[in-house]
Parts: structure tokens; C-alpha cells; sequence
């Protein structure tokens, strides 16, 4: 990818696994970007980072590269606890911000960060990259264009038990360090919370994308045999109705896509297990 002239600074803060994966080659490839600093505490794992992908400069601290003026935006690839004050202070600094899913772990926290963001006038993403598959970009535009009123809108996200044999042959294996700074406790500890925060934000974002602002839900969970199932009636500002299905896991392949019913036409999209890397078929 030729490189434009005028280049935006990242400072990627977190080396982890989704860095690796995403965000230190994303920054490299753009052809309007440039991976300029990499930032984590684990010094073992920026070193070889860098040795890697060749940052401007590192830090092994997060107050240090947002004190560097020629860092523009800041791409936070944490832990799900560290999003939203590491977002805020970033904003505190004058950087855009690019931060993983979810946006925070508190609605809270979240709402303070929305504050942020307004008196900052700066611009803040969320991570949430489904809105960049093709096929969910392509449903999104028929329904701008073409699809007229909306009537009904289904969407399902549901984990697959054999989603780690297949991710495990898929992933590239990351480099880790017993450096890493992880949140207090086991945030996986409670299976609720976790799947609702790190699968349902998905689930959520494609539905706000496609169908629009959501103004009431009403959720009903099952759990058996180790399984989660929430089927999750929802209300959409237009008055149209939705039904998302968050389900961990499904005994099949993964099993992820929507349904929307319009005035003019209507679409069936399936969405594949994102390390695939290839567009939802709509
Ligand atoms: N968009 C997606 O589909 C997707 C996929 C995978 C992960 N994620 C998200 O990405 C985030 C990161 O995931 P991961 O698996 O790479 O996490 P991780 O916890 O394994 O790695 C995060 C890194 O951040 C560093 N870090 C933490 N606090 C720091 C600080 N104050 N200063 C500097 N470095 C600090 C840690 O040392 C660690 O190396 C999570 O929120 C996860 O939900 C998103």
C-alpha cells in the first residue's frame, strides 16, 4: 500500500494479542497511518513488538506517549477495565481515540466518557469492527437507499463449542509476557457479565447499525448444561421490532447473522467467525 503524504501519528497502547492481530499491521498497512509509537508496561513484549513492526518510539508508559505531542490518536487495546479512563485521559491529552470493545465495563463510566468525548471535540471510535465487514456495510446501506420503512429486524450471535479448535488453528499464536498488566481478580469469573460485555457488544452494534437507535429491550436468559442462551425483545426508535439472540454456545458451527424485513425488499446476511477474515454473505 503506497503511503499518502500526510500521515496520521497512532500510539497504540496495549501489545497484546489483539494488537498483534490487528492493530500494529492495520496502522502499517494505512495507507493514511502510521504505527508511531507502541505503548505496554511489559517491557519484554514492546521490545520484541518493536523489533517487529519498527514504532517511531515505545514507551512503558501510557502518561509518557500521551505527554509526546506527535502522537495524534491513540488506539486502546487493553484489558475491557482499562477502556474508559484510559480513553478519557487520552482525550485529557488531545489525542483521538480508537478503543476496543466494549466501551467500558460500567454504564456509568461510559456515560462520563460521553461527556469527554463532547467537551473534547475530539473523535472517539469504539473497536467494534463488524460495521467494516462489506456485507454488514453493504445491509447498511440498503437499508439507507432503498429498503424504505423498517418492520422487523432479527440478529444472532452465537459462540461456537468448537470455537477454540478452530480460532486455535486460525490465530496467529501471540507473544506473550509475564509482564502483562491484567485486571484485579478473573473477569471471566462471571460468565454473565463477560459474554454480555465481550460477545453482546457485538451483537448490540450490528443491531444499532442496521436497525437504528434501540429504546427498550426486554431480555429472557436460559442456562443449561453450561450453556447461555438470551433472547432479547427489542424496540427500535421507529417503532419497528427486533429479536437478537445471544447464544454461548451453540452445539454447531458458528452462527452468527440477520434478518431484516422492509418495505421494499428484505435481506439475509450470515456472518462468519471473524478470523476467516472474509465478508458476511447478504
Ligand atoms: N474487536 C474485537 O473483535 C476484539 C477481539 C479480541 C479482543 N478485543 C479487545 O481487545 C482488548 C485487548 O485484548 P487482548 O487480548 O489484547 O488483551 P491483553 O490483556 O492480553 O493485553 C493487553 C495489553 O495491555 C497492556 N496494558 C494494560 N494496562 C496498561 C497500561 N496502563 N499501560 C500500558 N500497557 C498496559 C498489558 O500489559 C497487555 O500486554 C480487550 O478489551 C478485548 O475485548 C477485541
Amino acid at each position: 500500500m503506497e503511503k499518502e503524504s500526510r500521515l496520521l501519528n497512532i500510539g497504540v497502547v496495549g501489545a497484546g494479542p489483539i494488537s498483534q492481530a490487528a492493530h500494529f499491521e492495520a496502522c502499517r498497512k494505512a495507507r493514511n497511518a502510521e504505527l508511531y509509537a507502541i505503548c505496554d508496561l511489559a517491557d519484554d513484549l514492546v521490545t520484541q513488538m518493536a523489533a517487529i513492526h519498527h514504532p517511531h518510539v515505545t514507551y512503558l508508559d501510557y502518561d509518557e506517549m500521551l505527554a509526546d505531542p506527535h502522537v495524534e490518536a491513540v488506539i486502546v487495546a487493553t484489558a475491557d477495565q482499562f477502556h474508559a479512563s484510559m480513553a478519557s485521559r487520552a482525550l485529557a491529552a488531545g489525542k483521538h481515540v480508537l478503543v476496543e470493545k466494549p466501551l467500558g465495563v460500567t454504564v456509568e463510566e461510559c456515560e462520563a466518557l460521553r461527556k469527554d468525548v463532547q467537551a473534547s471535540g475530539l473523535l472517539l471510535q469504539v473497536g467494534t469492527m463488524k460495521r467494516f465487514d462489506p456485507g454488514i456495510a453493504f445491509a447498511h446501506q440498503f437499508i439507507q437507499d432503498e429498503i424504505g420503512q423498517l418492520l422487523a429486524l432479527k440478529a444472532w450471535y452465537c459462540d461456537s463449542t468448537y470455537r477454540y479448535i478452530e480460532t486455535g488453528n486460525l490465530q496467529p499464536i501471540p507473544v506473550t509476557s509475564a509482564h502483562a498488566r491484567r485486571p484485579a481478580g478473573n473477569p471471566k469469573a462471571d460468565k454473565r457479565r463477560y459474554y454480555l460485555l465481550g460477545h453482546g457488544s457485538h451483537l448490540v452494534d450490528t443491531a444499532r447499525f442496521l436497525g437504528g437507535v434501540i429504546v427498550r429491550v426486554q431480555a429472557r436468559l436460559v442456562e443449561k448444561f453450561g450453556a447461555y442462551c438470551w433472547f432479547v425483545a427489542t424496540e427500535f426508535a421507529d417503532g419497528s421490532v427486533g429479536h437478537l439472540d445471544l447464544t454461548m454456545a451453540v452445539r454447531m458451527d458458528w452462527h452468527e447473522g440477520f434478518q431484516v424485513y422492509g418495505e421494499h425488499g428484505s435481506m439475509i446476511g450470515k456472518t462468519f467467525n471473524p478470523w476467516y477474515l472474509r465478508s458476511s454473505e447478504v
